[in-house]
């Protein structure tokens, strides 16, 4: 078997059937605020706005258009829903690219959310994007196979998931033939310990980042400005959920483990490093789509 941490691509097949095991995840059940349902929208939907302005800044659709491309290569889509959309992150800029470049059928973009802000649907609805709608009903990644046809993508949202529904999620993919593409901004590649720390000055460097990058969200609300610099509750909760985020996100190894036992010849997964057209590396991938089969 191929040494983990020497290759950037790898390739589950049948023969991780062997390992039969279960070894321990890297990823830490550490709970994030978003997660909570009493969580007001206006503090969830602040920390996501951030985290849309974030993804501008790093050239996140780019680097997802890129890889949706390199789906559609093996794969004919026409229809994409977005689980966990938040704000809408980077999806929106991604099918517009996509569109733009493309000369056959254009692809539908479903963004959906298990905590969906109805300003937030009403805003992007009302900019009456051709081919992109924002569902206004909550839609749980957890009942994937209930989601429409055609490919899944999770955006930094996978981690939310607990490592019981993360397995039935990639395995309901493959049972549905699916395809689905997980992107996650960043890998967790930091020993836990330095991370507990370091975590005190991380925070206070996140609080900071937050300070300065409010006044670049998009659309920018009073509300976001009065519990940012008057009452600042959506720094504490963007440091918090970005730093509990590392340790949530599934390493490549602890996708092996999760796939272990997710098998079939007919469908293929790869995990890769995300790159930058410039090489440079942009978090990481996940990607599962039926082999010899055209997902409509
Ligand atoms: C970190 S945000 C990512 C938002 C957006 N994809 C982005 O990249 O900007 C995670 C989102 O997942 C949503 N979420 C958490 N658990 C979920 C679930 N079980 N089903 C659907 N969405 C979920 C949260 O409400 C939140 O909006």
């Amino acid at each position: 078997m191929t040494p983990y941490g020497l290759v950037d691509r790898m390739i589950f097949t049948q023969s991780y059937k062997k390992h039969k095991k279960e070894r321990t995840l890297k990823r830490l059940e550490l709970f994030e605020f978003e997660d909570l349902h009493w969580l007001p929208n206006t503090i969830r939907s602040g920390a996501t706005n951030l985290l849309a302005l974030l993804h501008k800044l790093f050239g996140t659709a780019d680097v997802l258009a890129k890889i949706v491309r390199d789906i559609q290569d093996k794969i004919d889509i026409t229809r994409i829903t977005d689980l966990g959309s938040g704000s809408g992150g980077p999806m929106i800029d991604v099918i517009n690219q996509l569109n733009k470049d493309n000369s056959s059928e254009p692809i539908q973009l479903v963004l959906t959310d298990l905590f969906p802000n109805q300003d937030v649907v009403q805003e992007i609805n009302n900019r009456k994007l051709r081919h992109i709608q924002y569902h206004h009903l909550p839609v749980d990644a957890t009942n994937i196979s209930t989601a429409p046809k055609g490919l899944k993508t999770m955006i930094a949202s996978f981690h939310h998931m607990n490592p019981v529904t993360a397995r039935k999620i990639l395995q309901s993919a493959q049972d549905n033939r699916e395809p689905i593409l997980i992107y996650e901004i960043a890998k967790n590649t930091i020993p836990v310990v330095i991370w507990w720390l370091l975590l005190p000055i991380s925070l206070v460097i996140l609080i900071l980042m937050v300070l300065v990058m409010t006044p670049f969200v998009r659309p920018l609300k009073w509300s976001q400005l009065f519990f940012t610099y008057i009452l600042p509750i959506i720094p504490i909760v963007y440091a918090w959920d970005g730093q509990a985020s590392l340790m949530r996100t599934y390493t490549f190894e602890d996708f092996r483990s999760l796939l272990r036992d997710v098998n079939d010849s007919n469908y293929q997964w790869s995990v890769e490093d995300a790159k930058k057209s410039n090489g440079k590396k942009a978090g990481y991938y996940v990607v599962g789509y039926p082999i010899n089969i055209v997902s409509r």
